[in-house]
């Protein structure tokens, strides 16, 4: 059955709609059957008080004559913040992963585009957000899944800092093998410590894209202060949005699950053949399992999983390996010790 919607969300969603049918083209909006003629006599003097209540009669008319949209939505986790954006933002209330609203009285047969945004957080060091865009005639019923990603507007997908132990990156240069022939990619390079590590083993260019202006400041002044600025660049920027890693020998990843199922598609349409990817803990989906994975121990006494692919050539099967990826639901960022940085 059809949940009432809040009456804050009610007014919100006035407002929005309302914006949203003066936004809407002519094209898109149905034509008036029934514009009011233009009065043939002249005023007499009491046709004030007449119009007024002609006025409130054809306003009844109107109301009467107006629908409403029911919208279903599905969103991906019970605590998933849904907003729906028009010409002003307006969140709603976590209340599980079914949600239901009434649009305010619309006009019947006019065209609405409404865009759905769910932010949500797989666990606690990745943040999601996942937008559609629906347009609908008013009266009809909407339904939203904002489960599955919309194809034509990809997700992104946010990982907060967590750094890689020191020692632990010595190991992921060491297993890369890099050498003085290679191009080093890090997506999320926070502090930049792994790529002035590959640059201290030789490699001969290194780049990092980092969201966080805070880390890319950090990252690149210790570049500087390594006197590695001819070889490693830091851009600021989304690491899966527009970016060309074709010219990468080697990367570097520590990002997440969720984050490297979107990188996945990215990497395997532009990385040449022999580039090395090392990922600290996380994988790609089951369809690109590593070629090898290891446990090595910190010298925190903690265990670390590293892997790392080969990419082969376009169109190769890959034999399935044993390795598992790591559980999508862990909450842990990297260790526990990890977690007392945050
Ligand atoms: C888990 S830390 C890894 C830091 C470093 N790679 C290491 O191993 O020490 C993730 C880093 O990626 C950055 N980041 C998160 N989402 C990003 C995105 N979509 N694009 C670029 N950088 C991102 C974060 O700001 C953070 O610095």
């Amino acid at each position: 059955m059809l949940v009432p919607p809040p009456a804050r969300l009610l007014a919100l969603a006035a407002a929005f709609v309302a914006a949203v049918a003066l936004s809407a083209g002519p094209g898109r909006a149905q034509d008036k059957k029934d514009d009011p003629k233009p009065a043939k006599d002249e005023p007499k003097k009491d046709d004030g008080k007449k119009d007024e209540a002609k006025k409130k009669d054809e306003a009844k008319k109107e109301a009467a004559k107006k629908v409403k949209s029911k919208l279903k939505i599905t969103v991906p986790q019970d605590d998933a913040e849904l907003s729906i954006k028009g010409s002003r933002e307006e969140k709603t209330k976590p209340t599980g992963t079914g949600r239901e609203f009434e649009t305010p009285d619309i006009d019947p047969g006019k065209e609405y585009e409404y865009d759905f945004v769910v932010v949500w957080k797989p666990n606690n060091y990745t943040t999601m957000t996942r937008t559609k865009t629906v347009t609908f005639k008013a009266g009809d019923d909407v339904t939203v899944d904002l489960t599955k990603a919309d194809p034509k507007v990809p997700d992104k997908a946010v990982v907060r800092w967590v750094p890689t132990p020191d020692d632990i990156v010595a190991k992921m240069v060491e297993m890369a093998k890099v050498t003085k022939d290679d191009v080093v990619y890090e997506p999320g390079p926070g502090d930049g410590k792994v790529l002035i590590a590959a640059a201290k083993a030789g490699a001969k260019k290194a780049v990092g894209i980092e969201l966080d202006p805070a880390k890319v400041k950090e990252a690149q002044g210790k570049v500087k202060e390594a006197g590695l600025a001819d070889k490693v660049t830091i851009i600021e920027g989304d690491a899966l949005k527009d970016r060309d890693y074709s010219e990468a020998s080697v990367v570097f990843l520590y990002m997440g699950n969720e984050f490297l199922a979107l990188l996945q598609p990215i990497l395997e349409k532009q990385l040449k053949p022999g580039t090395r990817i090392v990922s600290h803990r996380f994988v790609f989906g089951a369809d690109w399992p590593p070629d090898e994975t290891k446990t090595v121990t910190g010298q925190d006494g903690d265990e670390y999983k590293l892997h790392i692919w080969t990419v082969g050539k376009k169109g190769e099967k890959k034999a399935k390996t044993e390795t598992k990826a790591d559980d999508k639901k862990d909450d842990k960022p990297a260790d526990k010790k990890d977690d007392k940085d945050k």
